[in-house]
């Protein structure tokens, strides 16, 4: 195929990566046409809503591109078999979660959604189809693809149709929160694969916008091992610099100025040693537990162990953050008022999946807690989904509030787990008069000023500095 030719693209899944990956694309290149399809119709539904507010993520800058590719050439469909057959390229963007049982459980990822994308493009795609694996994945996955597609390929053969496919690998590096921008200025776009016309059919697609030397062309199991490296390194720099806050609250430094120290060495670099509640997201646990099931595979079990220790301190550190409120709270916290204040993995985004939020908010309300959660941007239904995972016995309290000052409204403690941007500067002199007495305001992501809280007579522990 020649490159020029594509004018069609398909993208399967509607999510994270999926919806806002399109909307760039269809933005940069107006003259390629590209429906994104999603088995859930209530998601077709909401990215299809003239309502921007009610899109199915929030993304800062996606409603913007949304109103202006939609319907131009972009569209939201149900419509898998069309969508499909007219496709040139179909990019693969379905979720992968980590195996809840069978081989691997808890470690490897399930690759049912994936393999069902590709059965529907084997059975749907027409002509020559150049399939891209978006969504994160273990090495060795787009063998797995072509199988699946060779297979239909061979019987398509036997009834004398022809379709032909060439299988890429193109990972995502977008973080949710600054997902446009991300996509826009990319710092480099991968790309694997052997075929090299296919290789420069998406070349070409991305030097819409992106020059040409940040596009990186590599073989397949390169890029897929890249994907998962990345998010390693970058995973495992937060669980360094959480181990670095406990030993700062235990001796007096303080994290933040340990990390600037630091961060100043261009061998190290500033980058990514914000302390805090821990990561979460959907990519960095998942990538982490698949490098270290992949290593185990491979008979590499002290590489196994090294990237393990990643998610044990980050696992780790929630822990520690319950267990220090729960201290400083006498040692008990049944029957007390705590206020949450943001549920979701981190700031301007809706997605909680992972939160350090969950696992915090879960212990607390195991103790007994009575917890009233503000997030922004996160649904109570969301939460309610997030916390039900646990079993209390039916002693689960806890509220959904609409404001901050009534989230506070006669707590014995806040604790803040997300750095929104309407949490810094809050007025806490007007908050301290909602809250009881003696109150402890818990900050794991250096939102709030020592001195300001202090002079309201709140105690304050800091993540990485402590009280
Ligand atoms: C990550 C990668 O950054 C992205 O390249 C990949 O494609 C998907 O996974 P994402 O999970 O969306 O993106 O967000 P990111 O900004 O990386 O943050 C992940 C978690 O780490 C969050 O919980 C965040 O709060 C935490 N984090 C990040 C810190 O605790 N400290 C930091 O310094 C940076
Ligand atoms: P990510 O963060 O990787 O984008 P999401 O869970 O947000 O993950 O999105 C994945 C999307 O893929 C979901 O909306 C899901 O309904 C969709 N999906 C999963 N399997 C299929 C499939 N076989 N066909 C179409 N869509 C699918």
């Amino acid at each position: 195929m020649s490159s020029n030719k594509i004018q069609k693209i398909c993208c399967i899944g509607a999510g994270y990566v999926g919806g806002p990956t399109m909307s760039v694309i269809a933005d940069k290149c107006p003259d390629l046409e590209i429906r994104v399809v999603d088995i859930n119709k209530e998601r077709i539904d909401a990215w299809n809503d003239s309502d921007l507010n009610k899109l199915p993520i929030y993304e800062p800058g996606l409603d913007r591109i949304i109103s202006r590719t939609r319907g131009r050439n972009l569209f939201f469909s149900s419509e898998m078999e069309k969508s499909i057959s007219d496709a040139d390229m179909v990019f693969i963007s379905v979720n992968t979660p980590t195996k809840t049982k069978g081989l691997g459980a808890g470690q490897a990822s399930d690759l049912s959604w994936v393999e069902a994308s590709a059965r529907q493009v084997a059975k749907y795609a027409k002509g020559h189809t150049i399939v891209i694996e978006k969504s994160t994945l273990p090495v060795r996955t787009a063998q797995a693809i072509k199988e699946i597609l060779n297979t239909a390929n061979r019987e398509d053969q036997k009834n004398q149709i022809s379709k032909t496919f060439s299988v890429l690998s193109n990972p995502e590096f977008l973080a949710e929160g600054t997902a446009i921008n991300d996509l826009e200025k990319p710092d480099r776009v991968l790309i694997g694969g052997e075929d090299l016309e296919a290789v420069n059919a998406l070349v070409n697609v991305y030097m819409n916008w992106v020059p040409r030397n940040q596009i990186i062309c590599t073989n397949l199991w390169s890029s897929e091992l890249s994907k998962l490296a990345a998010n390693a390194f970058l995973a495992q720099r937060i669980s360094s610099i959480n181990s670095i806050s406990a030993f700062c609250e235990a001796t007096g430094a303080d994290v933040k100025e340990v990390a600037k120290a630091i961060g100043t060495d261009k061998r190290i670099g500033n980058q990514f040693l914000r302390a805090g509640p821990g990561f979460g997201g959907s990519c960095f646990k998942k990538d982490i537990l698949n490098l270290v099931y992949l290593s185990g595979y491979f008979g590499l079990p002290e590489v196994a162990k090294y990237w393990n220790q990643v998610v044990v301190i980050n696992t780790w550190q929630q822990d520690r953050i319950y267990k220090i409120v729960l201290e400083k709270l006498f040692g008990t916290v049944n029957g007390k008022n705590i206020a949450i204040l943001g549920f979701s993995f981190k700031a301007n985004t809706n997605d909680t999946r992972e939160s350090p939020a969950i696992r915090i908010c879960s212990e607390l309300l195991e103790e007994g807690a009575v917890l009233s959660i503000y997030d922004p941007k996160v649904s109570s239904e969301r939460i309610e989904e997030d916390l039900e995972k646990f079993s209390f016995n039916n002693q689960c309290i806890w509220k959904m509030a609409n404001s901050i000052p009534e989230a506070l409204k006669n707590v014995d403690a806040v604790l803040i787990l997300t750095a929104w941007d309407e949490f810094f500067g809050l007025d806490w002199n007007y908050l301290a008069s909602l809250m009881r007495s003696p109150a402890w305001v818990f900050d794991t992501r250096s939102v709030v000023n020592r001195q300001e809280i202090e002079n309201t007579g709140l105690n304050l522990w800091k993540l990485g500095e402590g009280d």
